[in-house]
Formats: C-alpha cells, structure tokens, sequence
C-alpha cells in the first residue's frame, strides 16, 4: 500500500472513531466468544523460536485459548503444528516440550508420525472398516519469519511477511538474526486482552504508571506512526538514570501488531509479547525476551537487571489495567474520548477492532446510544 493511501486511510479511520469502544466490548461474555474467532483464530500467532526446535523430532506442547497445540521439527528444513488432539477420542498426542521420532497419545496409545500420520493403533485390526490410512492428526498453518515461528487456525487475510513488513527495517542497526532465546516470563491478569492492548499502545501514562520508564525515555520526543498492521511508537533513550544505564544509548522500539503480538525492542535485546483472552475479564501475556550474546559475562548481568526492570514496569501496567476493568465494569462508564496528541495508537486499534466486529455482523447495539 503506497504512503499516501496508507495515510488517508488512517485519517479516514481517526475521523470515524473518536471515542473509545464501548464498556460492554470489555466486560461482556458474548464479546470474548467473539473475540477468541475474531482475532485470536482469525490472525497469526507467534508460538515459538526456531532456535527451540533445532532437532528433528523436537516438539514443543503449547495452549492458545485453550486449544491444546503441538509444534514439531519433522525434517530438517520443516517445522509443522497439529492440534495436539488424537483422533481417536480426542486424548493429547504430547504432555511437554520433549524430543521423540513419534507423537504418542497419552489415552490408549496410538502413534502418529511426525508428520501426523497414524502409524501404531493397538488392537485395533479386528475394528470393521479401520485402516491407520485414515487417520492423520488435523494440521495447523505455520510460517516461520526470521527464525520465529507463527501459527494461524484459520486462514488469515495476510501472510507473516505481510503483517510485519518493514519492522527489520525500522529496528535497524538492531537485527533479528543476531538475537538468542534466553528466557520467558508469563502473567496472568485480572482484566480484558483489550485493557492490556489499550494501555501498550499509548505513552501517555507513562509519567504517571511508570515514573522510572519515563526517565529512561524522552517523554517529549516519544512518537506513534501507524501502518496497516501494526502501530509504532518510539522514542530516544538515555543511559543516564542509574537504574537503567545497563541499556546503554539507542533508542527504543515499541511495535503493536494487530490484534494481539507486541515487539519490545532496545538495545541488543528483543522481547516478543503474544497477550490471549482467557475469559471476558482474564488474560494471560506471555514474554520471550533474546538477546544478542548471551553467553557473555556482561550481557548476562544486563539480562538480570532486564527481568528486574521489565518486571517492576509490568506490575505498574498490571495495577492500571485490573484497575481500569473494575472501572469498565463499574456501570458508571461507558465511552470515553481518545487524546489526539497521544492516542493515535488506540484510536488506530480500536478501529480494527471496531470494524472487524461490524464486518462480521456484530454491530453493537449500544454505538447507536
Ligand atoms: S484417545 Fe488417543 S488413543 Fe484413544
Ligand atoms: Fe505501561
């Protein structure tokens, strides 16, 4: 899409939603069904690092929404997904991240190939009309993007390579192929994945919930752009705060990929965050963060200084987002206005959002109010 049609279009999309989604697309259970087909089946999801599969045979067991899943290495050149669902009477074929030429179900033992295909049935030859020809575990899409590893449920409108186009290039000098899992953090939040989305994807709390982040970065040079996937928002950073200086100079990189992945990037480190509805006011937000050397003495002391401090920051983001559902959920709110100096990136959201409701079919009654 050409800058200038990207850019009427986003203006298109200001003019059109001026306030903020309505409380009941945060607090209502018919809302989080919807959300889960929407925006979790419906659009890539990142689940896993190649670097996590080198081996064939490796399998990595992973649950988004609930839908038990499992990644594996079939071949050397090959990464697939199945659901982790034994055709049989639906028993788990993987309980944990482990390395076996076969994915065996934990019910009654059937054995499936790493390319899903039913091999060992015991006891199964005097079944009328069986044959292990016929069973195959249900594959999943995948794609894999500089070493990262996407699964969709359903067919997605764009490609991985779509959705992330000019990120590489934005990061620079920082690179993708240079970074090394080191580890995962994960939450479990008392609030809507939207609350959660919302608050990313606004520095304007950021003198208020995070006064030790605000230091790091430069309030007043801190901007949002917005592209067809995703919102971007950067800003200049300093190393002169004692609390932070492990960084070192650079800048930062906040990217917010529609509807649900965020990339946190800084100086020689990248955090990739995947956020998925457990319920109409659950979460749970899932961190892997690599770093550039991490063997090195060095690097190894920032990575301890980095949990610490993006630890702190989250417990502040915590707070304000289980703060703001009670809020949400209090009757005594029911639309707000965005601030259009610092806004953009939710008002770019939550347009998608809104639009996506109404493309299919699930106009909100209360817009109209
Ligand atoms: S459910 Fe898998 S073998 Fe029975
Ligand atoms: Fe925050």
């Amino acid at each position: 899409m050409s800058k200038t049609l990207m850019n009427n279009l986003i203006a298109t999309e200001q003019g059109l939603l001026s306030h903020t989604l309505p409380a009941q697309c945060y607090t209502s259970s018919l809302y989080h069904e919807i959300d889960v087909d929407l925006f979790i089946k419906g659009h890539w999801q990142l689940v896993a690092h190649e670097s996590q599969l080198l081996a064939v045979g490796d399998q990595i067991v992973e649950s988004i929404c609930g839908i038990p899943i499992v990644i594996v290495r079939s071949d050397e050149t090959t990464v697939k997904a199945f659901y982790n669902v034994c055709k049989h009477r639906a028993g788990p074929v993987a309980k944990t991240n482990t390395n076996s030429k076969v994915l065996r179900c934990q019910y009654h033992g059937w054995t499936y190939d790493l390319n899903g295909q039913l091999k060992v049935a015991p006891e199964m030859k005097s079944t009328p009309s069986f044959e292990l020809a016929n069973y195959q575990l249900a594959p999943i899409l995948v794609e894999c993007w500089n070493g990262f590893i996407f699964i969709a449920l359903n067919e997605p409108s764009h490609t991985v390579d779509n959705l992330l186009a000019g990120v590489a290039d934005l990061i620079k000098p920082i690179s993708f192929e240079d970074m090394q899992f080191s580890h995962r953090q994960e939450y479990i939040i008392d609030c809507n994945w939207k609350v959660y989305m919302d608050n990313y994807l606004e520095g304007y709390h950021l003198p208020v919930v995070h006064p030790e982040l605000n230091k790091l970065l430069d309030y007043r040079l801190y901007q949002t752009e917005l592209f067809e996937h995703y919102s971007y928002q950067s800003s200049p950073m300093s190393s002169s705060t004692d609390s932070t200086s492990f960084y070192g100079e650079g800048k930062a990189h906040y990217f917010c990929l529609f509807p649900n992945m965020m990339l946190n990037i800084l100086p020689n480190r990248i955090q990739t965050n995947q956020i998925y509805p457990i319920d109409r006011n659950h979460c749970r937000v899932v961190f892997d963060t690599y770093y550039s050397d991490c063997h090195k003495t060095e690097v190894k002391k920032m990575i301890e200084a980095d949990k610490q401090f993006s630890d702190d920051v989250q417990l502040e983001d915590i707070g304000i987002c289980q703060d703001v559902q009670k809020g949400l959920e209090s009757g005594g709110y029911q639309r707000g206005i965005f601030c259009s100096a610092r806004e953009t990136g939710v008002q770019h959201y939550q347009y998608k959002v809104d639009a996506a409701y109404k493309l299919q079919g699930h106009l909100i009654d209360v817009l109209a109010k």
